[in-house]
């Protein structure tokens, strides 16, 4: 019998297509009193950096119509720390969840750095996968994005390629004019797949104070608000990538929401701040695309890129709005 929620994303072979977004489910550890790890199809670490970080001034966190700001700054526990306190307990408790590793670096060199860690405590930490975050500031120069600009970007990918043999997702910025170049850089060195899309940039004034809201001023947008952003993303990353697989984020709150990114062309879907309004999120959107899968006698596999496959089309639908 085929088992309707099983899935692929690259090598990794995933029980359901359901994994918990970085940043927004600790290290692993932080919702085992709601539900079992076991459940999901796999989660994502906090990014992690060699060194400990305490990331950036209070406040770090604002409410926004249909999402929120994060201005966290990568705090992190670092690697060591993590190796030692959090990975073997988490190990012990995710069953056949897949973990994801979650690196990044201030420069090309540290994402270098950092990797090679990894590939020297893979065995002790356990982990099935690299998840590459481009989206922080490279420090040596200027503090551009890395993840914005593609010779940093090539390099970061290429130094991480060249010091692990683990499988590679590349997780990408949407703060550029077009991701889907950044997809097929990811690919070019090496990459197992993508992971798209990070936070949006945006600010908040509150207006009685006359200053913006985060202690940064800007910081990153998600929830429901970036849903189309991120269902929009993907879909021009399958159809110009058809062979790469793709973890599709941003705005999922809902089963919905994760059908959308699957038939756009999402491998499997990561949740992220649906878990910070309700706990269950993970769990309801896996129950929902269960009954969905059941009620039409489908499967996950059936069901990825379906938005690819209507009809025949003579050429790409243009927005001329
Ligand atoms: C509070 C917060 C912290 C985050 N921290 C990280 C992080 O450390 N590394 C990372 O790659 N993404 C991080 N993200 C981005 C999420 O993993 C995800 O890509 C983004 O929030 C969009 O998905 P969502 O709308 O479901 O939250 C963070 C998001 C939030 C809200």
């Amino acid at each position: 019998m085929v088992d309707r929620l099983a899935t692929k994303c690259g090598p990794l072979e995933l029980a359901n297509p359901v994994l918990a977004a970085s940043g927004t489910f600790g290290y692993g550890d932080s919702f085992e009193r709601f539900w079992p790890l076991e459940t999901l199809g796999g989660f994502v670490t906090k990014t992690l950096f060699l060194a400990p970080r305490d990331g950036n001034p209070a406040p770090r966190i604002a409410e926004t119509s249909a999402g929120m700001l994060n201005s966290i700054g990568l705090a992190n526990v670092g690697w060591e720390a993590f190796v030692r306190e959090k990975a073997p307990r988490v190990n012990a408790l995710r069953g056949s969840a897949r973990m994801l590793v979650n690196i990044a670096g201030n420069s090309p060199e540290e994402f270098g750095e950092i990797a090679a860690r990894v590939e020297a405590d893979r065995e002790a930490v356990g982990c099935d996968a690299i998840e590459v975050n481009v989206s922080c500031p490279n420090v040596k120069e200027g503090g551009t994005n890395i993840g914005c600009h593609p010779g940093q970007f090539r390099d970061a990918v290429a130094r991480v390629r060249a010091a692990t043999t683990l499988p590679m997702f590349v997780k990408l910025s949407p703060n550029v004019a077009d991701v889907v170049p950044f997809a097929r850089a990811a690919a070019e060195e090496g990459a197992e797949g993508v992971s798209l899309i990070n936070t949006l940039y945006g600010m908040q004034i509150d207006t009685e104070l006359r200053r913006p809201v985060l202690g940064t001023g800007s910081g990153g947008l998600s929830g429901p608000a970036i849903l189309p952003v991120g269902v929009h993303w993907v879909y021009k990353v399958r159809a110009a990538l058809p062979e790469l697989p793709i973890f599709g984020i941003g705005g999922i709150s809902t089963w919905q929401a994760a059908l959308q990114y699957l038939m756009a062309g999402a491998d499997a879907v990561q949740v992220g701040t649906a878990s910070f309004v309700d706990p269950n999120a993970c769990r309801e959107v896996l129950a929902g695309l269960d009954r969905w899968c059941a009620m039409r006698n489908t499967s996950i596999g059936e069901i990825v890129g379906a938005a690819h496959r209507v009809g025949e089309r003579a050429e790409e639908p243009v927005w001329t709005g």
